[in-house]
């Protein structure tokens, strides 16, 4: 099939263009940069040893999204085009409503002029808020969000789940990503984070690496096996396997799905700091502080849906993520700026 990548050249987007192209997809990107580089799209092209086309353009503008539809003719499209920073989409709420609802609109209206029907959109754990329980099934409420970030995906959920209704042609599938991390075996592409990461695992790559001094771990006093935070860490190539499973998905089903990416194991921030050190042979000093704000106890998935419904479950393992993280990070010290 012929897919779109909108948004492709970020973390999640450049993982899931190497999986579906090595199934035999073509693919075309489209991506304006404004979290992401060209250096990444260069590197997609030397893993998959092929080149693809590539479109710099912002998926809202929608001229330019009809030009692209006229051009290639994509008979699907994953959503990754938005902004993703939970901090920042507290500080600039309406820029982050304003990107991504519009660049979700501006797709659903130039796939429904060019006939495509098959839509897979990169939603988030976040939706869940914080959970009554865990492991989190796709029925689980919803909305609670705790920030602006975290609302758009709920938004956008609720949006597309009004379009299938309205157009029974169509075929979209949420994925609620967990906490991706890790990168391409390869180390040519993985997460570039602009300034002080926000979150773990790249903050923990940035300490061994010593750009940055020491970890914070926010709270130890959780209701959690040794009280910090507990998770749901998954490959980013396990992720971008999910992506091809649900193309394949939304080609044979009608109507809207919502499945979990997620490994269904919960590990602590202590955990992922002793596997780092033990997987790397680096060490990644750390203190204790306070609680980070919005921050819930325990999140992780029960991927049984996948499972059963898309053929997929995660496949690496805890090592396999903090190898492949710093194997990236040790490359790159700086990302994709040389
Ligand atoms: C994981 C754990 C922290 C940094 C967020 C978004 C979510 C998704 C992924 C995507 C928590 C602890 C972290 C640090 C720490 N968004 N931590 N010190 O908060 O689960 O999810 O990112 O684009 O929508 O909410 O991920 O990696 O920030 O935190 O102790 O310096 O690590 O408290 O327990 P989170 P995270």
């Amino acid at each position: 099939m012929k897919v779109l990548l909108a948004g492709g050249a970020g973390y999640i987007g450049s993982h899931t263009a190497i999986e579906i192209a090595k199934l035999g997809h073509e693919i075309v990107i489209a991506d304006d940069f404004s979290n992401s580089k060209p250096e990444a799209v260069n590197r997609i092209r030397t893993i998959i040893g092929a080149d693809f086309p590539f479109y710099e353009i912002d998926i809202a503008d929608k001229e330019k999204l009809r030009a692209l539809f006229a051009a290639e003719k994509p008979e699907a499209v994953i959503h990754f085009a938005g902004y993703k920073a939970v901090g920042e989409s507290v500080r600039k709420p309406v820029a982050y409503y304003r990107n991504n609802l519009d660049t979700t609109l501006t797709l659903l209206e130039v796939m429904k002029e060019y006939g495509c029907r098959n839509l897979i959109f990169s939603s988030s754990a976040t939706v869940y808020g914080a959970p009554d329980e865990v492991p989190i099934k796709e029925t689980a409420a919803v909305g609670r969000c705790t920030n602006p970030y975290g609302w758009t995906k709920y938004m956008i959920e609720v949006i597309l789940k009004d379009v299938a209704v309205a157009d029974p042609d169509i075929s979209v599938v949420l994925l609620r990503y967990f906490n991706p991390v890790g990168a391409h075996e390869s180390g040519l592409i993985g997460e570039d984070p602009q300034g002080i990461p926000n979150n773990l695992m790249p903050y923990i790559s940035q300490v061994a690496i010593g750009k940055l001094a020491c970890l914070s771990v926010f709270g130890n006093d959780y209701p959690t096996k040794d009280g910090t935070g507990v998770r749901d860490y998954i490959h980013v190539v396990d992720l971008a396997r999910g992506h091809a499973c649900a193309i394949d998905y939304a080609a044979a089903h009608k109507g809207v799905e919502v499945f979990n990416l997620g490994t269904s194991v919960g590990y602590s921030v202590l955990d992922m700091v002793n596997a780092f050190e033990t997987a790397n042979g680096v060490k990644v000093p750390y203190k204790i502080a306070p609680r980070r704000e919005g921050d819930i106890a325990e999140c992780f998935a029960d991927a049984t849906k996948s499972r059963e419904l898309l053929g997929w479950k995660a496949e690496k393992t805890l090592v396999d993520m903090c190898r492949d993280s710093w194997n990236w990070q040790s490359k790159n010290p700086n990302g994709y700026d040389a």
